[in-house]
C-alpha cells in the first residue's frame, strides 16, 4: 500500500517514522508463519503457516470447507485455551497479541465474537455489556491501580453515560428496549444471540473483530443481522476478519480481500470476485491449482434446469 494513502490524523501517535521501536504501525494485525495444534493432539498440526495482514479499514473474508481451520484461526486469535500456538505470530499495536492472556487481547481493542455463546442465566444483558464496557475501559486508563467502575473521573462510565449508549446502539442495531433486561444468551434464537455480538461490539467499539459464522444452521435471518449489525459499524478505526462457510454472506458485507483456507494454508488471495469464482465453480478448481486433491463436493452444483412451466411459458 502507498504510504501517503494513509493520512495522519492530528492526535494519533506517529509510528511509521524511520527508526522508532515499532516498524509496524497500529493500524494493522499482522500474523505470520501461524501454526497451531489443539492441546490435546499436538501431532495434528490444524494450522500450517498462516500469513495475513488486516488494516484497519478493511474487511477481510476467511473462507474453506468444513474443516479446513477457519474457526481454529478465529479461536487462536482469541487464545481459546483448547489449542496451542507452536509457531508465529499476531503483531497488534508493537506486541504479539498470541502471548497475552484473553483479557488482554480484549483491553487492546481486539473483539472475537463466540461462535457459540453461552447463557449465563441471572445476568441481564445490560449488566454484561457494562462489565464487558469496564473491562476494556481499564486496559484503555493504562493499569487497574486507579481504575473505578463507577467512578468517571477514574475511567469508569456513569450509569447514565452507559443507559445512553446502549439506547443509541440498540437504536442502530434496530433493538427493542426489552432486549437489555434479558439473561445474556438465555432461551435466545441463533438470530438473537447474533444481535447481542453485535450489540456488544457496537458497545465495546473495538478497532479489530473477529466474526466466525457458524457453518450450518445459520438462517438467512441471522445472516441479514450479521450483514446489517457490522455494516453499521464499518469505519476506518476497524478491521474486520469475517469468516464464513458461505459466499452468500457476502452478498451482504462488501469484503476488500477473500481469502481461501484450505490445508491449514491460505492458498488463494484476492478481491471480490474471488468469492463470485467459488460460488461458480465451487473449491474444486482453487484447490487444484493449489495443488491440493480436490473431491466432487468441491465442485460447484449444476445450475437448476428450467421448471416445465418456465420453458412453455
Ligand atoms: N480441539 C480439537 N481437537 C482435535 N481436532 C480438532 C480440534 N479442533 C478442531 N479440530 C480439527 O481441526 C480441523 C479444523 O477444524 P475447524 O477449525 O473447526 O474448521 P472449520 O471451522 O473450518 O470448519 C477439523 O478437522 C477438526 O476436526
Ligand atoms: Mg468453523
Amino acid at each position: 500500500m502507498n504510504p501517503t494513502d494513509t493520512a495522519v490524523l492530528p492526535g494519533d501517535p506517529v509510528t511509521d517514522v524511520p527508526g522508532s521501536a515499532m516498524t509496524t504501525d497500529d493500524r494493522e494485525l499482522v500474523i505470520s508463519d501461524l501454526h497451531v495444534v489443539p492441546i490435546g493432539q499436538p501431532d495434528r498440526e490444524i494450522l500450517a503457516g498462516i500469513d495475513l495482514v488486516v488494516r484497519k479499514g478493511e474487511v477481510h473474508a476467511i473462507m474453506g470447507r468444513n474443516g479446513s481451520g477457519k474457526t481454529t484461526l478465529a479461536y487462536a486469535l482469541m487464545g481459546h485455551p483448547a489449542y496451542q500456538v507452536t509457531h508465529g505470530q499476531a503483531m497488534w499495536k508493537g506486541l504479539d497479541v498470541l502471548k497475552l492472556s484473553p483479557d488482554k487481547r480484549a483491553r487492546l481493542g481486539l473483539f472475537l465474537a463466540f461462535q457459540y455463546p453461552t447463557a449465563i442465566p441471572g445476568l441481564s444483558v445490560a449488566s454484561f455489556l457494562r462489565t464487558a464496557l469496564n473491562a476494556r475501559r481499564r486496559g484503555l486508563t493504562g493499569g487497574d491501580s486507579d481504575f473505578d467502575p463507577s467512578d468517571p473521573t477514574r475511567g469508569g462510565i456513569s450509569m447514565g453515560d452507559f443507559r445512553r449508549l446502549i439506547r443509541e446502539k440498540m437504536a442502530l442495531l434496530r433493538l427493542d428496549d426489552a432486549f437489555a433486561a434479558r439473561y445474556v444468551n438465555e432461551g435466545f434464537s441463533g438470530g438473537e444471540k447474533k444481535r447481542l455480538e453485535m450489540l456488544q461490539m457496537a458497545i465495546l467499539q473495538p478497532e479489530f473483530a473477529v466474526l466466525d459464522e457458524t457453518d450450518s444452521g445459520l438462517d438467512i435471518d441471522a445472516l441479514r443481522i450479521v450483514a446489517e449489525g457490522v455494516n453499521a459499524q464499518l469505519s476506518p478505526d476497524l478491521g474486520i476478519l469475517l469468516i464464513t462457510h458461505y459466499q452468500r454472506l457476502l452478498n451482504y458485507i462488501t469484503p476488500d480481500f477473500v481469502h481461501v483456507l484450505a490445508a491449514g494454508r491460505i492458498v488463494a488471495s484476492g478481491g471480490r470476485d474471488l468469492a463470485l469464482r467459488l460460488e461458480q465453480e465451487g473449491y474444486g478448481p482453487i484447490l487444484r491449482e493449489a495443488g491440493l486433491p480436490a473431491s466432487a463436493s468441491d465442485e460447484a452444483e449444476p445450475a437448476e434446469p428450467a421448471e416445465e412451466s418456465e420453458v412453455h411459458a
